[in-house]
């Protein structure tokens, strides 16, 4: 299969016939881009399992063309209503009891449905368009770094998806927040650009740790190839002389220190946690390409933003049931 680049404005309307004839398509959206296809027909979300290599276990987000579509896949109580208000369109994923019409494959054969209203210009105008809900995953291959431009997308998926819409790089570059709404209580499945404290003020906020966990959020999950050293806050690192190492730099660490590095690439000069976020993929697969033999990578603030920077950082660093760097893994299932 030849995969094609289209652009907006142009390349939407041909986006959109091919989403209405059956086929994916990798499109934009403000946290990474997404593989879509039509959420509704189970032969097309087939096709989105088989093009990631991603296993029939891990259930797809389904993304709504306006929120009118929410009581007619899933079954919002008052708080998730209240969210919905609150949070759409943009970079929050509600899991809730689902509706027969979603697709057993959808949903992994769960009773929940995982939903979300994208806020991205150019994906607002394909699912318009479309007017049906698409089921749309990170468009890599499975455990791999979820691609923040067409180009990444290109590099995870090139022969076997036959169109690419780009929009550009996304804004957020991290994954959008999973909650899991019960009753009155929240549980976050995956930290991302709404943050912890933005959703305390709308219900109680269970750790995450016990309980539920999103089927996706292994430990291995966003994982470059090379290995990745995740250090302690003002913990500092020379490479061993002979080796290649890269450096993932949040303050930096030092000109002398830095100079015995092959490679260094700063999260954001101007410590801002939203740049950070957005350049992080980015920036892990240029690391990932440079031919290193590790990459070491300073902690970022464990606040607001950084509580989901962190989760992506120690989760690219555990691999082969060993993290590179210490501690449990996170948040196995
Ligand atoms: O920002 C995003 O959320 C991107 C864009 C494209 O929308 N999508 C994305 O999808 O990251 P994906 O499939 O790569 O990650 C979705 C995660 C997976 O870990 C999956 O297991 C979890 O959501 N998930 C989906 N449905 C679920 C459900 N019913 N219950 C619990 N977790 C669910
Ligand atoms: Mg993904």
């Amino acid at each position: 299969m030849v995969t094609r680049l289209v652009v907006p404005p142009e390349g939407v309307g041909e986006t959109v016939g091919h989403l209405s004839s059956g086929e994916l398509v990798a499109l934009p959206t403000e946290t990474v881009y997404g593989l879509g296809g039509n959420a509704l027909d189970p032969l097309v979300c087939a096709k989105i399992f088989e093009a990631k290599d991603r296993p029939l276990s891990d259930p797809l987000i389904v993304h709504l063309p306006d929120s009118g579509w929410l009581d007619r896949l899933a079954c919002p109580n008052p708080l998730a209503t209240r969210l919905a208000e609150a949070f759409w369109p943009g970079p929050l994923t509600m899991v809730l009891p689902r509706r027969a019409d979603v697709p057993d494959l959808v949903t992994a054969g769960q009773d929940t449905v995982a939903v979300r209203w994208s806020a991205h210009p150019v994906f607002q105008q394909v699912i318009t368009g479309f007017g049906r809900p698409i089921a749309a995953p990170s468009a890599n291959r499975f455990g791999r770094i979820s691609p923040t431009t067409a180009e990444h997308v290109r590099a995870e998926l090139d022969g076997r998806i036959p169109l690419i819409l780009d929009g550009g790089s996304c804004r957020h570059g991290l994954e959008s927040t999973i909650v899991l709404v019960r009753g009155e209580e929240l549980s976050i499945l995956r930290h991302g650009p709404v943050t912890e404290e933005q959703l305390a003020a709308f219900g109680n906020v269970k750790p995450s740790a016990g309980g539920v966990a999103a089927p996706g959020t292994m430990a291995s999950h966003y994982a470059p190839r090379t290995g990745l050293l995740v250090l302690a806050p003002e913990q500092t690192y020379v490479p061993t002389s002979g080796t290649r190492t890269g450096l993932l730099a949040w303050k930096g660490l030092g000109a002398e220190t830095e100079a015995k590095y092959a490679s260094v690439e700063r999260l954001s000069a101007s410590g801002d946690l939203r740049e950070a976020a957005a350049n992080l993929y980015a920036a892990l697969r240029r690391l990932d390409e440079a031919g290193l033999d590790q990459i070491v990578a300073q902690s970022v603030p464990g606040q607001g933003l950084g509580a989901a920077i962190m989760d992506r950082l120690r989760r690219a660093s555990y691999r082969d049931g060993n993290p590179n760097g210490e501690g449990e893994p996170p948040g196995e299932p």
